[in-house]
């Protein structure tokens, strides 16, 4: 079976982050959710992956991810020229992909379960057309949603319905077998100009094609905003986090939980309160810092307080008694500095959000 990430597309609900960087390779505990996407088709046994890139994005895909050899995966990478949906997505991928059966995951998504046991279900039943996965959600209007027949089988699916008539969203991995490019080939790009991978599903069911589902037990995360990316965050560094320091903490600071220091970081005088992981050359000085929070390479925080928050590369926090739920791009600077009292001087770029404390 081969593996089909799709890392394009053209992340506007993550924007300032997605204007300079792409949306899957933003950090959750550090790392980008594009890895932990690799880790999952490998651990399946998918060691043959195409990465679905952008023009805008793709270097920066391909230089995070570079050949696979640190996952001993083969990664081929594939232009799609606009994001023009996730079926198109496929199809731009038809050379590729051949003849196999193939595994497709969103490269912002982000799961609890190992999708090992559903890989090997489908290869297993050939009259599995496709096979998806699906979760109960609370608001599923912003999901592809399954509505089920009498017999718990999938009768239709809808993208982003705005009456939905069932909770199930389609978690973004889906196993397919070729049969999925003559589908896609009788459907027409929907209203939002997309070629959509629930219209794909429903002209395979249409044709008397079985998809198959199996329900997600686990958490399961879509990164593509900033509350979701805080939340995956959150949810990553409880599950997965282990406890190692290898940077330098001075006498006079305190770890409690689990916390991962990477060498060349420096805390001093400061309590790091668990789970929290601190990137390499970072420097913590008279801070506090957690729970759930990452910290990225490079960043110094210097008598502040950070919680429940992503702080990307070289970002540098001073004298802010408290910042929290806040996801910081790389090399954002927050810090006093007008001159008047109450004042603010802000140089903040396109589609940025600053939340201040109300006054009482
Ligand atoms: P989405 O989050 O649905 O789309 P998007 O990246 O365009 O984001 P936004 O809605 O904020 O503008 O995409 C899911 C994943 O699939 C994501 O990793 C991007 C990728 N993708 C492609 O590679 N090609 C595409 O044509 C589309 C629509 C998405």
């Amino acid at each position: 079976m081969k593996g089909l990430v799709l890392a394009g597309g053209s992340g506007t609900r993550l924007r300032p982050i997605t204007y300079t960087g792409a949306k899957q390779l933003v950090p959750v505990a550090n790392r980008p959710v594009l890895f932990y996407v690799i880790d999952n088709l490998v651990d399946a046994g998918i060691t043959d992956i195409g990465i679905i890139i952008s023009p805008e994005t793709g270097h920066e895909v391909r230089s995070a991810l570079g050949d696979g050899s640190r996952w001993n995966a083969s990664l081929t990478y594939i232009l799609q020229d606009k994001p023009r949906g996730l079926a198109h997505a496929v199809l731009v991928a038809k050379d590729y992909l051949g003849d196999a059966p193939f595994c497709m995951f969103l490269g912002d998504n982000l799961i609890g379960t190992k999708i090992r046991a559903a890989k090997e279900a489908f290869l297993a039943t050939p009259t599995y057309e496709a096979s998806v996965m699906l979760k109960e959600v609370p608001n599923p209007s912003s999901f592809g949603v399954a509505e089920l027949d009498a017999q718990g089988h999938i009768a239709r699916l809808v993208e982003k319905p705005k009456e939905p008539r069932s909770r199930l969203a389609l978690v973004g991995i889906y196993f397919f077998r070729p049969s999925v490019f003559e589908a896609i080939s009788e459907i027409r790009p929907s209203a939002r100009g997309e070629l959509e991978i629930t219209d794909t599903l429903s002209r395979i069911l249409e044709k008397g094609g079985t998809v198959h589902w199996d329900a997600v037990t686990s958490w399961w995360l879509d990164t593509g905003k900033k509350d979701d990316l805080l939340l995956a965050n959150d949810t990553v560094l409880d599950a997965w986090l282990e406890h190692d320091v290898r940077g330098a903490v001075d006498g006079e600071s305190t770890l409690s939980g689990r916390v991962r220091i990477e060498p060349g970081a420096v805390v001093q005088r400061s309590r790091i309160r668990g789970p929290v992981v601190i990137g390499a050359n970072a420097r913590i000085v008279d801070s506090r810092i957690g729970p759930f929070t990452s910290i990225g390479d490079g960043v110094s925080v210097v008598r502040s307080g950070v919680d429940h928050s992503v702080i990307m590369e070289n970002a540098h926090v001073e004298d802010i008694a408290r910042l929290e739920d806040s996801l910081l791009g790389r090399r954002v600077r927050v810090q006093p500095g007008a001159t008047r009292a109450g004042a603010l001087a802000l140089l903040v770029g396109d589609d940025c959000v600053v939340e201040l404390a109300r006054t009482p």
